[in-house]
């Protein structure tokens, strides 16, 4: 979970990084540096800290000479964020300079095996070790001293390189870890992903696990790991560059929240056809899907949760038992898998190394699988038999919001998709069909419908503890809920199960605690309502999610949240934006780095 960028052509490098790395800090922004190469000599600038600090020390680059260069901002993982840490890291001999994102598992054995033969560490990282293999190896061609170097790494990686026998060239070299070429006219960049690249060019070159290149700004040459030289398609990007800036809000977080509408319905429009629910991307057979006797949805953080909310939709039209596993979790479980499990993992960054390695893990014992995932050519694409995009664009903010949403609705559209396929939603079929293409309305309506949250963001936003509760759909928001309150307010969330409180944590309700109550289900309402008087009876306050004419709700809550009513299979995507607001208002009130709270990164790319 860093961001690497290299330039390599006639302007002067170093801006060029910085800007760079602008783009990438969400990916991490502890510590960042950058290593400018001015004819043969290696310039390396490092900072603790954000981008800032380093565009103050380089005087935005300027001071920096030099057209060919690599830039890092980093999430630390092994040593803590100083600037000996930070990358990038120099050989012994000064010749090479690198930068690195991910993780290189059996990076202790290199070390000693390198100190023993003489190499000395300047730092306490990972990555040190692949600066000195490159040296070790190094006989005259970088291509091959990298192919050597990666040959002995364990673990994942996206590795830029400098020589300074080879003024003008930049490598990169990709394992498990996401890494793109950005083609330009006369210059040539890398970077960890797009952002960094589409305000100079939107054609780009995916590298693929096991590939390196040498880059010039004539010439990009890409190798396997072999060394021999491989075809690669240049792609063009879509992605409107203001997409990836803040569009005149405080906040990236506001910006796609408010862009859910959007966003969803650019998942849900290529998606439904004449009023038929169509997949391209999907081609399952009816028998195959048929075979399938059990689904199960693998992911982190809200992503997890997302898989949470669409369980019941897909239950309730596939008739297949749905059920779901932490990828975290999943990978060390041992899990009971085999040709007739239906795999379904989701991930918005698509580089998420603990989904990566459950996904593997439910390959290897044959399950089909589906990947559900923003980013496209992401290693999470890449590795699902079928890869689902979100079409959600960027998203900036490390708490996800369009993200989680965009997903939760192609799980309904799946759920529609297969229940048809399996013949078994005839009658409901244009219902449920409706209900999805009013998706977008709704949400707008939601966040319309909400003008007092600031207000109760004030009342709320000094609270020890939030508690969330909710039944079926309204629990698995609740889940999400909680976790976007934590994660940028820093305030103590717990999402329960209503039914669940009862059994011991109630023992925690005293006077005024907050209790976040979902009451978004008109068909178990009652079974909530009595929750709320339970809680209320041992003195909490109840900001009750309900839809306006739910007089019964209404006359008991403290305060209120709406939305508009909805089938509840179909309703997660839409009562999570209230939610969402009140986490941001909260955490605004509490003078929090909404779009880069504190110890988190926007991908997790290690364990
Ligand atoms: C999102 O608000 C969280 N920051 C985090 O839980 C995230 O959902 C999780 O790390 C999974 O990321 P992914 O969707 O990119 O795989």
């Amino acid at each position: 979970m860093c961001g690497i960028v290299g330039f390599t052509g006639a302007q002067a490098a170093a801006p060029i990084l910085l800007e760079g790395l602008k783009k990438l800090e969400y990916r991490g922004y502890d510590s960042a540096g950058i290593a400018v190469m001015d004819n043969s000599v290696i310039s390396v600038n490092k900072v603790t800290g954000r981008i800032a600090n380093l565009c103050e020390k380089t005087d935005d680059g300027k001071a920096v000479p030099g057209n060919t260069g690599i830039g890092h901002t980093r999430w630390a993982t092994h040593g803590a964020p100083t600037s000996e840490n930070a990358h990038p890291h120099l050989s012994n001999d000064g010749k090479f300079a690198v930068v690195h994102n991910g993780i290189i598992e059996n990076y202790m054995s290199l070390r000693e095996e390198l100190i023993k033969e003489g190499y000395h560490f300047d730092s306490e990282t990972d990555t040190e070790v692949i600066v000195h293999l490159i040296e070790k190896y190094y006989k005259g061609s970088v291509r091959d001293a990298l192919i050597k170097t990666t040959n002995r790494l364990r673990g994942s990686y996206a590795i830029g390189v400098i020589c300074n026998d080879n003024p003008g060239t930049i490598y990169a070299a990709r394992e498990a870890s996401p890494l793109i070429i950005g083609v330009g006219t006369d210059e040539n960049y890398f970077a960890s992903d797009v952002t960094a690249l589409v305000s100079h060019t939107r054609n780009v070159i995916y590298l693929e696990d096991g590939e390196f290149a040498k880059i010039t700004s004539e010439k990009i040459q890409v190798f396997d790991c072999l060394g021999k030289e491989i075809d690669k398609s240049v792609v063009r990007v879509m992605w409107d560059i203001r997409a990836a800036e803040k569009g005149g809000y405080e906040h990236f977080m506001m910006k796609e929240i408010k862009e859910q509408p959007a966003a969803v319905k650019a998942t849900i429009a290529p998606r439904i056809k004449d009023g038929k629910v169509i997949f391209d991307e999907l081609d399952i057979s009816t028998d195959k899907l048929k075979s399938i006797n059990k689904i199960l949805i693998t992911a982190c953080g809200s992503a997890y949760y997302a898989g949470c909310a669409g369980k019941y939709a897909l239950e309730k039209l596939c008739n297949i038992p749905v059920s779901l596993e932490l990828a975290s979790e999943l990978r060390y479980s041992e899990p009971i898998i085999d040709e007739h499990t239906l795999l379904i993992v989701i991930s918005q960054s698509g580089e998420t190394a603990d989904t990566i390695a459950a996904m593997k893990e439910c390959k290897e014992k044959g399950a089909t699988v589906i990947a559900i995932v923003n980013v496209v050519g992401s290693t999470v694409a890449k590795l699902a038999d079928y890869a689902v995009y979100t079409w959600a664009g960027p998203e900036i903010a490390v708490a996800t919001t369009k993200g989680y949403t965009t997903q939760v609705t192609v799980l309904y559209l799946l759920s529609i998709f297969f229940g048809d396929k399996l013949g078994l939603i005839k009658e409901n079929y244009e219902e449920y069909v409706k209900c999805v293409q009013s998706l977008p309305r709704f949400i707008q309506q939601a966040i319309d419908m909400n003008p007092a949250i600031p207000t109760l963001a004030e009342k709320y936003h000094e609270s020890k503890a939030l508690f969330f509760i909710g039944r079926n759909t309204d629990y698995a928001t609740s889940l999400e809920g909680a976790l976007k309150m934590k994660e940028i307010s820093y305030l103590h969330s717990e999402a329960y199960a209503a039914g669940e409180l009862k059994h011991g944590t109630i023992a925690l309700i005293e006077e005024h605690q907050p209790v976040i109550a979902l009451c978004c289900n008109s068909k178990i309402m009652e079974k909530t309502l009595s929750n709320i008087v339970e809680v209320k009876a041992r003195g909490a306050e109840v900001l009750a999610l309900t839809f306006r004419n739910n007089e019964k709700i209404v006359s008991v809550a403290d305060d209120l949240m709406f939305i508009p009513e909805i089938d509840p299979i179909f309703s997660g995507v839409i009562e999570i934006v209230p939610l969402q607001l009140l986490a941001y208002y909260v955490a605004k009130e509490n003078g929090c780095d909404i779009d880069k709270p504190k110890n988190l990164a926007k991908s997790v790319t290690v364990e």
